[in-house]
């Protein structure tokens, strides 16, 4: 299908982002040429996911980047998943509309800090979210996504002291579900420390029909109001599985347009952060936008680069959990 496409080198250089209404075309055809597939996470803008060649949660997003034989790969998330694309799919070109777009929970656990930490735990497996950069990746001995992670640890021997990076909130139910001994890095993410018992109580209370799904980064507190707990795709698939005839939905609200477009009948009703603010909005997902992404395929930047060593370092904890996922 990519035929008649010319070598990658061969680019025009910047050029003028067209009027927002042609971006969808514009952005089509350049992914034509450039021989190029779409990734993009569930807390992406609407317009993001709708043009995206496979929307998904981390891991299966990683999948694609394996699977995938085109030769750019456009990385519509934050960096930690762009970077973790091209940890498993060197020879290709990986791309991620704005370089800027971070994470903070991935900025909680610095390298240096990391390493001090761990030697504290000589005896202790340590077993990292996706959400970090390649070098904590490389200090990791195996490497869970929110949809994996419970899974995973249980595979672990009972009786194996687990070290437990960066998110906290997620480790602390991922110990609930498996039972396993647990210390935990100290991170968490902005966007899901950021909900208030207050409101989706009151939330609840206006609309009593509905179910509390969240994903496991959110708070305890938040968790033990939660009817079921995933990740981003396992909540869309039990938004489109539960009897519930409404959700109230704690995460990252870019994916209420999956559920929206997937169970029409349904309401999903938006938890807000602290105080009625609009903090749920990650703001480093958002930094993405269609000019950006549009911009990205035209001049083939902003690219991943990481050494050698450190990506082959990063690469081993990585492939033991696609190897231990079903
Ligand atoms: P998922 O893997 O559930 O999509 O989560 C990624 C993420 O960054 C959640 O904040
Ligand atoms: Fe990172 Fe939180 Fe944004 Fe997910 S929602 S990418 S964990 S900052």
């Amino acid at each position: 299908m990519f035929a008649t496409a010319p070598p990658l080198d061969e680019h025009p250089g910047p050029g003028r982002a067209p009027d927002p209404a042609d971006l969808p075309v514009a952005i089509g055809e350049l992914r034509k040429r450039r021989r190029a597939v779409i990734l993009a996470h569930y807390y992406q803008e609407p317009e993001i996911q709708d043009i995206a060649d496979y929307t998904g949660d981390s891991l299966e997003l990683s999948r694609r980047a394996v699977e995938t034989d085109a030769e750019v790969i456009v990385f519509c998330g934050v960096h930690f998943m762009a970077e973790t694309a091209k940890i498993l799919n060197p020879s290709r070109l990986v791309l991620l509309p704005d370089l800027e777009a971070g994470c903070s929970l991935a900025e909680s656990c610095p390298p240096e800090a990391f390493a001090s930490f761990r030697a504290r735990y000589p005896d202790h497996l340590v077993v990292s979210y996706i959400n970090t950069s390649a070098a904590i990746k490389a200090q990791s001995d195996l490497i869970c996504t929110s949809s994996n992670a419970v899974d995973l640890v249980r595979q672990l021997p009972e009786d194996q002291p687990i070290l437990f990076a960066p998110d906290r909130n997620l480790g602390r139910w991922v110990q609930q579900q498996s039972g396993r001994p647990m210390v935990f890095w100290p991170g968490s993410c902005i966007v899901h420390e950021t909900f208030s018992e207050t409101a989706v109580l009151a939330l609840k209370q206006a609309h009593p029909e509905a179910a509390v799904i969240a994903h496991p980064e959110c708070r305890e507190n938040l968790l033990d109001l939660a009817d079921f707990i995933g990740s981003t795709s396992r909540l869309l698939s039990h938004s489109r599985s539960a009897d519930a005839p409404a959700f109230i939905v704690l995460t990252e609200p870019g994916i209420l347009h999956q559920m929206r477009r997937s169970v029409p009948g349904k309401t999903f009703l938006e938890a807000p952060g602290l105080d009625g603010c609009s903090c749920n909005a990650c703001p480093h997902m958002r930094r993405n936008t269609m000019a950006k992404l549009w911009r990205c395929l035209e001049t083939l930047e902003p690219r991943i680069e990481l050494p050698e060593d450190l990506r082959q370092r990063a690469l081993a904890p990585i492939q033991r959990m696609l190897a231990m996922s079903r």
